[in-house]
């Protein structure tokens, strides 16, 4: 009913405006009982063959709400509610940010996508930390990204430290965090992903107080030299427990794209999400699986609609999988739909539980190698 009746309707709206409603509209519904109630009757689903444990943190199921739909932790009562067995709230910034100016998001229905110009915008970490003791304790574990403000005069040092700012003051609250080096819509939002800058993020990070699993959350367009490069550095500090794989692609002439260029022209700055991204993010998990022989937790993400979408990422490596642009296109139920599909495929494969899934097929491959 969503796909053939509420979003043909929804869609004639300005997506930032269905965006900042649903958000709302979200909050609102989390606040009663009554209304988390109600979502819960659509959208509830549970299952044993689903249910997993993630470094030392219990999941309902493995399908999260990717960063970006709620920069200013404002879902977490009702997300449990949607169905999602985990979620990553922000990107958040150490200061606020209002983002980027003019048009900031443009649908691509002929490709289910969405380009993507936000720009890092969210309240800031103090804000946040405001009111954490509102929404606390979380239902189901909420994961927070953090990024580099978005500010021009923050470079050099000032940038590590606005990184660990934001990490200090809210770290603690959360089930993970990610370090989001991988923004394409920030002057230097990738800056990170640079060699030695990496390097002496990862060096101030090694000081700090650990408080949760730390992910690294990487572009979905590096090519395999240039994640090899990062994987070497990253080997070095124990304390990065995974990768989030990966974030929206800047280079579109790496995308096979069906959209017209009348409407990609208008946002040509901006990232790329769903269905074009899809199989480059799940090469890119299969290649970290196997070059870390599976050492390293990934989340994946990129083009998931379907439970088949995500039941390819966790073959190919991934623990988790995440979505977001799956959730605009699909609707709410998209989470209950994918969850009842992935146990149809595991029981179809002779497969009890998720975890005996994960990675398999990247096995399979370095076994016929062999
Ligand atoms: C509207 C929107 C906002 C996003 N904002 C963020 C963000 O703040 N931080 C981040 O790490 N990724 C952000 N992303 C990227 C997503 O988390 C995800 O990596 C990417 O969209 C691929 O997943 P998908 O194909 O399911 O959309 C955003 C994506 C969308 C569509």
């Amino acid at each position: 009913m969503y796909e053939s009746l509420i979003k043909p309707f929804l869609f004639l709206f300005d997506p930032e405006f269905m965006h900042d409603s649903f958000v709302a509209i979200g909050q609102v519904l989390g606040a009663f009982p009554g209304g988390k109630q109600i979502v819960r009757m659509f959208c509830a689903y549970e299952n044993p063959s689903l249910e997993t444990n993630v470094l030392g943190i219990g999941f309902k199921n493995p399908i999260g709400l990717a960063a970006g739909f709620d920069k200013d932790v404002r879902l977490t009562k009702i997300m449990p509610s949607v169905g999602f067995g985990f979620m990553e709230a922000g990107a958040v910034t150490r200061f606020p940010y209002g983002g980027n100016p003019g048009r900031r998001l443009v649908r691509l229905p002929e490709d289910r996508s969405i380009i993507v110009y936000y720009g890092l915008k969210n309240i800031g970490a103090a804000a946040i930390e405001k009111k954490i003791s509102r929404l606390l304790p979380f239902k189901i574990p909420v994961g927070l990204n953090i990024a580099k403000t978005n500010h021009a005069d923050i470079k050099g040092e000032k940038s590590v430290e606005d990184y660990v700012m934001t990490y200090r003051t809210l770290a603690e609250h959360f089930a993970y965090v990610t370090l989001n080096v991988s923004c394409p819509n920030a002057g230097d939002g990738r800056l990170f992903q640079d060699p030695q800058m990496l390097d002496s993020l990862l060096t101030a990070f090694a000081k700090e107080e650990k408080h949760g699993p730390i992910f690294l959350k990487i572009s979905t367009d590096l090519t395999t030299q240039e994640v090899d490069v990062i994987l070497g550095i990253v080997q070095k500090y124990s304390f990065i427990d995974g990768f989030v794989i990966g974030n929206l692609v800047k280079r579109r002439d790496v995308l096979h794209m069906k959209s017209p260029a009348s409407r990609l022209d208008l946002l040509p700055q901006g990232g790329i999400s769903g269905t074009p991204i899809k199989e480059l993010s799940t090469n890119l998990i299969r290649h970290i699986y196997r070059r870390t022989n599976g050492k390293y937790v990934l989340i994946g993400l990129g083009g998931v609609f379907t439970a088949e979408d995500a039941y390819e990422k966790i073959k190919a490596g991934a623990s988790l999988v995440q979505i977001i642009t799956g959730l605009i296109y699909g609707g709410p139920t998209v989470v209950k739909r994918i969850n009842q599909g992935l146990v149809k495929l595991l029981a179809h494969d002779g497969y009890e539980h998720i975890s005996e899934a994960i990675g398999v097929e990247a096995n399979m491959i370095e076994a016929e190698r062999n």
